[in-house]
């Protein structure tokens, strides 16, 4: 999938992670703001993936309950994106797998995201599960759902 070139997963300053999502999430949006309420706050990690050294894709990570398992200890997953030229070679995948790992090691049970329609299946093809109905998202105005995965034995 990700053949032999290089990559690492890194912890990148704020402005690479804004520039990426400004690039892939707000072009064609009615919004060019790519910053979340939350993005600076000390508990919130940014990760990104490097390939070639090259950052190609962004993440962002922040402990919030997931309202439908408002029990469960959960991390909500912001801001994933890839750039266009990356897409599809796994680069994604492997970012999100190394942001779940993270949330598993905090002390998560869940992680969950407000995604985007046109996501769903990356997120789906990853066993995560949609939960509840479709919305608009009124910075992008597009369709997303929200969409969780269990990173621990979940009490039922
Ligand atoms: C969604 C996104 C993050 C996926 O990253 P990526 O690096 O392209 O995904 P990967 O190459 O790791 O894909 C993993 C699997 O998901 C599939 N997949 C990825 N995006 C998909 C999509 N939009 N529709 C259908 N399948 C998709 C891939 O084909 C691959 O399947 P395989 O394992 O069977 O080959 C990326 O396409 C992106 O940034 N899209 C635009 C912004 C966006 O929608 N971000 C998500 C906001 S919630």
């Amino acid at each position: 999938m990700n053949g032999p070139t290089p990559h690492r997963i890194v912890e990148p300053g704020l402005d690479v992670v804004l520039a990426v999502r400004a690039e892939v999430l707000r072009r064609g949006t009615p919004s060019s703001d790519p910053r979340y309420a939350r993005d600076e706050e000390p508990d919130t990690l940014h990760l990104a993936i490097e390939v070639a050294g090259l950052v190609v894709g962004v993440s962002t990570w922040m402990p919030e309950t997931f309202p439908a398992r408002p029990d469960a200890l959960a991390v909500r997953l912001r801001g994933m994106a890839v750039r266009d030229t990356h897409r599809g070679m796994g680069w994604g995948a492997i970012l999100l797998a190394a942001g779940l790992e993270r949330a598993a090691a905090s002390g998560a049970a869940i992680a969950w995201a407000a995604a985007r329609d046109g996501a769903m299946p990356f997120y789906e093809g990853l066993g995560w599960r949609v939960e509840g109905e479709g919305f608009l998202d009124e910075v992008t105005g597009l369709g997303h759902h929200h969409m969780w995965v269990a990173i621990a034995p979940l009490t039922p």
